[in-house]
């Protein structure tokens, strides 16, 4: 389905809303019909503003479509302005960490999807969960997922509890893993490698495992890392440093429960 051809009214354009935004715009979205609302736009914002005549204001009558991409702490300071943006039929797709459907249906009246993208958005590569309160037509359900899955996949929850643990998983993980290659680059250097060939390698290091994982969709991630895992060799010796006790598995999961507890508290 083709993304655009109704009004769409993103309010927050930080580094998420941008980041749509301008993968939205690549894609096809209509700017006549693109609107903007953001105290501070950023030059980034300014220039996708004046290259595709994108409005930097709300648009007269109520959208079709509202992305709200504030944070999650700024929500409540900025419904009484925003709350009479939507209209009846409007759709308002929140991408706000732990606000909740019920939260959110107390200052919208109308259809709500909440939805829990990723940074990887800005280059097509994202993934999205995303639940939708009972007010959401089918059309406006695939209007949803025709904007999340221009910029990626996307995975539809009939469980809302679940998102709290996407965040943690998803949400947050392009994070996780910006880490681990800075991480794998600072080890490089211990190892004896100059800073910036150790930043290379493993920068290239963990986008050539990303490519792997998204060519073969059908190998776990288990089988691929056994693949190239001979006994006794080089790969088995830092694994084993990795899976020792409080090892790389368990901090991932204490991180992610503490994400997880994070989006939870943002809820309350
Ligand atoms: N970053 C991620 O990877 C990620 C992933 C998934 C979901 N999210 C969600 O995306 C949302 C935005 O996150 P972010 O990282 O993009 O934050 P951000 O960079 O701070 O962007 C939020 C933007 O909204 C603006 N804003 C605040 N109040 C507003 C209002 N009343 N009307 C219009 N704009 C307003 C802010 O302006 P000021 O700076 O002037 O206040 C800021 O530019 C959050 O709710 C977060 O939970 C983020």
């Amino acid at each position: 389905m083709a993304i655009g051809g109704e009004p769409l009214l993103l309010v927050g354009a930080g580094k998420m809303g941008g980041a749509l935004l301008q993968a939205w715009l690549e894609r096809g979205l209509d700017p006549r019909q693109t609107f903007v609302l953001e105290p501070q736009p950023s030059p980034q914002i300014k220039a996708l503003s004046s290259v595709y005549g994108v409005s930097l204001r709300a648009p007269a009558a109520p959208p079709a479509v509202i992305v709200l991409a504030v944070k999650p702490q700024a929500l409540d300071e900025s419904m009484p302005a925003l709350a009479p943006l939507a209209g009846d039929t409007t759709l308002v797709i929140s991408i706000l960490a732990g606000k909740t459907l019920a939260g959110l249906s107390q200052h919208l009246r109308c259809a709500v999807v909440r939805a829990m993208p990723n940074l990887a958005v800005a280059v097509g590569q994202g993934m999205s969960a995303a639940v939708a309160n009972a007010k959401v037509t089918p059309a406006q359900k695939q209007t949803a997922d025709a904007l999340l899955s221009a910029v990626g996949g996307v995975e539809w929850l009939s469980d809302e509890s679940l998102i709290d643990a996407v965040t943690a998983v998803s949400g947050s993980g392009p994070a996780y893993v910006f880490y681990l290659a800075e991480c794998l680059a600072k080890a490089g250097v211990e190892a004896g490698l100059p800073r910036d060939l150790a930043m290379r390698l493993a920068r290239a290091t963990v986008e050539g495992a990303g490519a792997l994982l998204a060519h073969q969709p059908e190998i776990s991630p288990a089988e691929l890392r056994e693949s190239i895992t001979s006994p006794g060799g080089t790969t088995a010796a830092a694994l084993a440093v990795l899976k020792g006790e409080s090892g790389f598995e368990r901090l991932i999961a204490n991180a992610v429960a503490a994400a997880k507890r994070r989006a939870q508290e943002l809820a309350s």
